[in-house]
């Protein structure tokens, strides 16, 4: 699969295990089609993973090309001024979603 979002994990050979887990957010994802699937909150101790799994998550989905788009966005822990997150939201939001876009177009032709 192409990695379209650079994981902090580095190689992405590196990412093992956690099958449950995806199956589980992939079976989400497809809810989201039909408008079944609820808003999730991923929550657990300091680096266990949830990073990591979101990060590969998206890039699954982003591969897909199929009506779910997903927008990944990590706020920083350092301050930051309200206007500065606003355009670093919005943005990265913008870029995103025109990849997924773009990537559309590419796999129709
Ligand atoms: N599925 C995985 N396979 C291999 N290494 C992993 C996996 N999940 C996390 N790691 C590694 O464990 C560390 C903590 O993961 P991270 O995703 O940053 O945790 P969190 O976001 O919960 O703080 C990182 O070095 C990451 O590369
Ligand atoms: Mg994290």
């Amino acid at each position: 699969m192409k990695i379209y979002l650079q994981e902090k994990i580095g190689n992405p050979d590196l990412f093992t295990g956690r099958k449950d887990e995806l199956a589980f957010l992939l079976n989400w994802v497809e809810g989201i089609k039909g408008l079944t699937s609820k808003s999730r909150l991923l929550l657990a101790r300091h680096k266990t993973g949830k990073t990591a799994i979101l990060q590969r998550l998206f890039n699954i989905v982003f591969d897909k090309n199929d009506q779910v788009i997903p927008i990944y966005y990590e706020v920083k822990e350092s301050k930051q001024h309200v206007g500065e997150f606003c355009k670093d939201f919005f943005l990265t939001v913008i870029y995103q979603y025109t990849a997924f876009r773009v990537d559309a177009i590419r796999l129709s032709r």
